[in-house]
């Protein structure tokens, strides 16, 4: 397939305003740092497919990294993205710069709280919440869509997010599309490129050990799951490249560890791979 015209990316809510009164209906958001791969297209492609306009935001969203974190160094490829996207269907692309959506003297953040966001990447990554749902607040007020994407890979941002339209009642429908990966099993991310040759090989360990333990589960519904993760991350942390920050076992709806199989289970894991921090999930669920 070739490009009819180039997208000419909306750089400022001003102008998206303005625009978006002439745009289709329904309209479906797809939010993303950028550094597209195949995860966040799929987002796109599923979009396309229910929605007369196709909205794509790529923004670095900087309140949702720590000071020890890679905003700086996060990859940014706007001019591949665009074509990207636009292939995939996209049919605008909103491009702000920080300060469009900070501006000097921004202060209201929009800060979700309790126990969806106690644990795990909550815990771990104390500003990403808050910056997350800031940022999305602002991209669902500034575009209006009728629905929004997110991936599962981010299963506790997705129910996060979830969470702040429920409570703050949005006029948005939130989709999710189940997680993108490569061949080897590894989940796509745009962080997947910080690792060097040995981290590579070793990174596709942590969704063989999900599956490992989907496996174990099946064999014997009744064990202690708590027993089982602390075995899962002994194996993973006596891999060299491997340091597992957290791995349990929650219940998939509100978060909260469970020891015992209910049904309707997420293995959730975070790891460092070198010095890459990456995250992946499995839903366990009865059939
Ligand atoms: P980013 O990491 O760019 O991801 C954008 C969207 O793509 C998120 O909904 C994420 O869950 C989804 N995604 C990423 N990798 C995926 C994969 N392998 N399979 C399926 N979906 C995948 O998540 C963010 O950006 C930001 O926090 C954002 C929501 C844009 C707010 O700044």
């Amino acid at each position: 397939m070739t490009l009819s015209s180039p997208l000419v990316p909306i750089k400022t809510p001003r102008d998206l305003r303005s625009l978006k009164k002439n745009w289709g209906n329904p309209s479906g958001l797809v939010p993303t740092m950028g550094a597209l791969h195949e995860g966040h297209i799929q987002l796109i492609r599923h979009a396309a497919s229910t929605a007369e306009e196709v909205i794509v935001s790529i923004f670095v969203n900087p309140t949702q990294f720590a000071d020890n974190e890679d905003l700086e160094s996060y990859p940014r490829n706007l001019a591949s993205d665009i074509e990207m996207a636009q292939l995939a269907g996209a049919t605008q692309i909103f491009v702000p710069n920080v300060k469009d959506l900070y501006p000097n003297g921004f202060s209201t953040y929009v800060v979700p709280c309790g126990p969806l966001v106690e644990r795990w990447e909550g815990k771990s990554r104390p500003y990403l919440f808050r910056g997350v749902c800031t940022v999305v607040f602002k991209l669902f007020q500034i575009i209006q869509p009728t629905f929004a994407i997110f991936g599962q890979k981010d299963f506790q941002q997705l129910q996060v997010v979830r969470q702040m339209v429920s409570d703050l009642d949005l006029q948005v429908e939130i989709h999710a599309i189940p997680t993108v990966r490569e061949e080897d099993g590894l989940a796509m991310s745009s962080r997947n490129t910080y690792l060097d040759s040995k981290e590579r090989k070793a990174a596709p360990l942590l969704f063989q050990t999900l599956q490992q333990a989907v496996v174990i589960i099946q064999n014997d519904p009744k064990q202690n799951l708590e027993v089982l993760s602390q075995t899962l991350i002994r194996q993973l942390n006596s891999v060299p490249q491997i340091k597992i920050d957290y791995l349990g076992f929650v219940d998939a709806e509100s978060l909260q560890p469970v020891s015992q199989f209910n049904g309707n289970v997420c293995l959730m894991v975070a790891a460092f791979v070198g010095k890459t921090r990456l995250i992946d999930n499995l839903l366990i669920q009865t059939k």
